[in-house]
């Protein structure tokens, strides 16, 4: 006979661990399932293996991307920031901020792991792993409470009424059902470290709308041809500001920009790939907001240096040298500053602020640190993560289209999305 539960979450990561010790403590009978052999993957290889497990500023919700980030208010409210942090001190887990607000462990992820599994075996969860999950059902057996509808199967309006419970199948522990479910499956970056399609497959099937699911905090690539002449900077790092002008509301970030062997990466370029769109520019400000032309007038003014010098001053020095052998510098790249009208010293300086170029692509979810998009919020409470089309199916951490920047915010989503759901599972 199947085994029942109240609660049956799938995926053991920081959304659904953090859900199940909620709903576990509320004494619902609560089983926590993950496929992988090693518990909560993501966390573990976080922040290069100190998990910054939030970000002081990850109440704001100018912070998060989506069609509607505001969705996220809701929960981030219940759950802020400071409630995870005290969380953190209580388990006397040392942390440090590092760098904008971000949050690190001053150890090892294995605390936070180790936190959140300690919370679910203090809340009685049951742990099912490594199970895998194939498929969720609405429930039509005898055991279901009989107020099924939509027997059909396939995605679609009746396929998404599920007052009877669900049937969660697994390969290693057949079929399991619960009067909830809690979908945390993740997004689908780094497949080698677990990500499945799982979750979105589940919501598609409850006739949920998915919005496209894209990599997102990943590095850009460039046509091959036409990088070569920059690939010679792999290594070289520099503060930057970065826009993606053709996303309009897109953020500026001030951050450090990587040369890649293939494209660009580092923090500047992570932050903007949420934002950027296939066939668009990036817009890099390689001045990050210093007053270049001042600058060059300046040392015009006091220096007798060329230009090439003034401006290898001014930036890493291999990156001024490709730069000034562009030819639209080249001619007077060489020449004494006193020598170059001030105009033509500006017409260099915005060039350097505002270089145009339009990435090929991404490194794909191989590379990427989250998911952009997946299921719609529209049909979501905010308040429960509870689907309106079929009651008792929630939809909690990085499945859910709202994707937080670089730097604690996804965790955060994670915690919080993961804490409303524990608060509001099985009472629908
Ligand atoms: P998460 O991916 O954590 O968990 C999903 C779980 O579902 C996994 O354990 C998976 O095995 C399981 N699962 C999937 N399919 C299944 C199936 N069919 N059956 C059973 N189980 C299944 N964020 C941040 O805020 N700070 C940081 O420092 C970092 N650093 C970072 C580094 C790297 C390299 C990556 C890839 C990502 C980050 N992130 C991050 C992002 C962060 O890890 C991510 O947003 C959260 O882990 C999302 O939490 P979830 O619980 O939603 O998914």
């Amino acid at each position: 006979m199947a085994q029942r539960f109240d609660a049956i979450v799938i995926g053991a990561g920081a959304a659904g661990m953090y859900c199940a010790a909620q709903a576990g403590r509320r004494g619902l009978r609560v089983a926590l399932l993950d496929h992988w052999p090693r518990l909560a993957e993501k966390i573990r290889i976080s922040g290069g293996g100190r998990c910054n497990f939030t970000n002081l500023d990850a109440g704001r919700i100018d912070r998060f991307a989506g069609e509607n980030p505001a969705f996220a208010r809701n929960a981030l409210r219940a759950l802020p920031p400071e409630r995870f942090i005290e969380q953190v001190r209580r388990r006397g887990i040392a942390f440090h901020e590092k760098h904008k607000g971000q949050l690190f462990c001053d150890d090892s992820s294995e605390r936070i792991i180790a936190m959140l599994r300690d919370d679910c075996d203090e809340a009685g969860v049951r742990w099912l792993r490594p199970v895998t999950v194939e498929a969720v059902d609405p429930d039509e057996g005898p055991q279901g409470r009989g107020e099924t509808a939509g027997a059909g199967a396939g995605a679609g309006a009746d396929a998404g009424a599920a007052r009877g419970g669900f049937v969660v199948r697994t390969r290693e522990a057949g079929e399991l059902r619960a009067g909830a479910v809690v979908v945390a499956t993740g997004g689908l970056a780094i497949p080698k470290a677990g990500a499945t399609d799982l979750g979105l497959r589940i919501a598609r099937r409850f006739g949920h709308r998915v919005v496209e699911p894209r990599p997102a905090l990943v590095p850009l690539t460039f046509d091959p041809q036409a990088w070569k002449p920059y690939a010679e900077l792999a290594g070289v790092a520099l503060p930057v500001t970065v826009r993606a002008p053709g996303t309009p509301g897109a953020p500026a970030f001030d951050e450090d920009l990587l040369f890649t062997h293939r494209g660009l990466s580092g923090p500047a370029v992570l932050q903007i790939s949420t934002f950027w769109r296939r066939g668009d520019p990036l817009a890099i400000d390689l001045a990050a907001g210093e007053d270049l032309a001042a600058r060059l007038v300046e040392a015009k003014r006091a220096t007798r240096q060329q230009l090439s010098g003034a401006v290898a001053a001014l930036l890493p020095r291999r990156l001024a040298a490709l730069w000034l052998a562009d030819e639209r510098f080249a001619a007077i790249a060489a020449r004494r500053l006193a020598e170059i009208g001030d105009r033509e010293l500006a017409a260099v300086a915005a060039a350097l602020r505002d270089w145009r170029i339009v990435p090929t692509g991404t490194e794909g979810f191989r590379k990427a640190e989250v998911m952009a998009g997946g299921v719609a919020t529209d049909e979501l409470d905010p308040r429960s993560m509870q689907s309106r089309r079929a009651p008792g199916l929630h939809f909690v951490g990085e499945v859910v289209d709202v994707t937080g920047w670089l730097g604690g915010y996804n965790f955060q989503w994670a915690w919080a999305s993961g804490f409303v759901a524990g608060q509001a599972v099985g009472r629908s």
